[in-house]
């Protein structure tokens, strides 16, 4: 590892990862600055703030921001942060206020925040007061899909090149309806484990056999599900492919084989099934025919902090991370399909969900394994499958030759490297948006 601004945490040719990148304090600071000072960062959706006036409290990695909906209708992601004296403005989780009003001597903020009020501004201020430079701070805002995104940095790219070619996956979970999605929760958590290994995990296709055994077990006998042995694993249709930092697992199968998501068991595998096939000339108008019936996006991390859906790892310390946990369904479907997945992904991926617990000391002891003084001077070995990823003709991205490899860690502590040492976004490199869309969908969705 080299000094601030120059890491080489991972070796490209062994795979070999320093484990100090787990537990230093000085490089969790340097990681707020660097990667979630300027990264887009997932924030909410755009249902969580239906309404004009509605807002929804929410964080870009440390920091406590208010996500609005103004008068106009326009999104904002403000700072919750008085510019007085720094007292946060807002103390609940959400709500519906054209106003913030601080609780500690009163300056008053409207929802697109300007600073519209100060209690003594003649009298205390002299009227000097510049109230115009004063509103909250202000993050650049943007939306994929419904689910909102926001940065700090005025120098970042569109957030439709910043997510690159990993939009033609993700459209296949969430730009599928004509009537967009709906986020409910989130339900949150703290776990004692740094976010990193957390987000790693999450598209980290080798552990589910082994840490998920005894919880596929309980799936296969007792909903119906398929087994997830390693052999199952190896032979399963799905691909990982790999774009800007971003990892994306999908399904690469013919339409006829039965697609196993949230809330499906022998009981509700009819309502999936009819769902499925009731809405599928529009999916497929949408997304064209490949996306629609072949590809479906599974496990996945969007860079930095953003996993499997709407589910998000804030960092709060090199060894403590608030895990949220949102489900999103699409907002026509039937009320008892929503029920079978909210309960279904609750089951799995909530705080007591078999899949999470499953997971979740692993995770604590890879992160505590960065403070052994012996254990970090020897690195993580992360060689799986190295140099077999490459170009396909069918997939965008970097696609990996097997579902289970560690070019995910591998490519995601590189991106990890790229913003740790850029001094600025024009250092940051992207990859060329190439991949044809093939339907109607667009970027930013269904309207709210
Ligand atoms: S800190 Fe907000 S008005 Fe003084
Ligand atoms: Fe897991």
């Amino acid at each position: 590892m080299g000094d601030t601004g120059n890491y080489a945490v991972i070796d490209p040719a062994t795979g070999k990862l320093d484990r100090r990148i787990f537990s230093d304090q000085a490089i969790y600071d340097e990681e707020m600055e660097k990667i979630f000072g300027r990264a887009w960062l997932m924030i909410g959706h755009e249902s969580l703030v239906p309404g004009t006036d509605d807002f929804f409290h929410t964080y870009m990695g440390e920091d406590p921001v208010i996500l609005t909906r103004d008068g106009g209708g326009r999104l904002h992601a403000l700072l919750n942060m008085c510019r007085h004296r720094g007292n946060r403005v807002v103390r609940c989780d959400d709500g519906n206020a054209k106003r913030f009003m601080c609780t500690y001597h009163g300056w008053t903020y409207r929802n697109d925040g300007a600073l519209e009020y100060v209690p003594g501004e003649a009298q205390a201020y002299y009227d000097a007061l510049d109230k115009p430079s004063l509103g909250l701070i202000e993050a650049r805002v943007e939306t994929y899909a419904g689910i909102v995104f926001a940065t700090w940095a005025e120098d970042a790219p569109s957030l439709e090149a910043y997510l690159g070619d990993a939009r033609w996956y993700l459209d296949t979970v969430f730009n599928r309806r004509d009537g967009g999605m709906q986020a409910l929760g989130p339900m949150k958590w703290l776990e004692p484990v740094n976010w990193k290994t957390l987000v790693d995990n999450c598209s980290d296709n080798y552990h589910v056999p082994t840490s998920h055994l005894s919880s596929a077990r309980v799936q296969t006998r007792f909903l119906g599900r398929p087994p997830l042995s390693h052999e199952d694993q190896f032979a399963s249709p799905n691909r990982h492919a790999f774009v800007n930092g971003h990892s994306l697992t999908f399904r690469d199968a013919d339409d006829g084989v039965p697609r196993f998501v949230h809330g499906m068991s022998k009981e509700t595998m009819q309502l999936f099934q009819e769902y499925h096939e009731a809405t599928m000339p529009e999916v497929e108008q949408r997304l064209g025919t490949l996306r629609a019936r072949r590809v479906q996006l599974a496990n996945h991390s969007i860079f930095p902090n953003g996993i499997l859906g709407l589910r998000l790892a804030l960092p709060r310390g090199p060894l403590k991370t608030e895990f949220w946990h949102f489900v999103l369904v699409e907002r026509d479907a039937p009320d008892e399909l929503k029920r079978a997945i909210r309960i279904g992904s609750q089951a799995n991926n909530g705080a007591a969900g078999m899949f999470e617990q499953d997971d979740v000391d692993n995770w604590r002891q890879v992160s505590l394994a960065s403070t052994s003084r012996l254990g970090r001077r020897h690195p993580q070995d992360l060689s799986m499958g190295l140099g077999h990823a490459g170009p396909h003709p069918d997939y965008p991205g970097l696609v990996s030759e097997r579902y289970i490899s560690e070019n995910n860690q591998r490519l995601f502590y590189r991106r990890w490297e790229e913003f740790m040492n850029a001094e600025s976004w024009g250092q940051i490199p992207l990859d060329p948006i190439t991949a044809h869309l093939g339907g109607t969908a667009t970027f930013a969705g269904p309207p709210p």
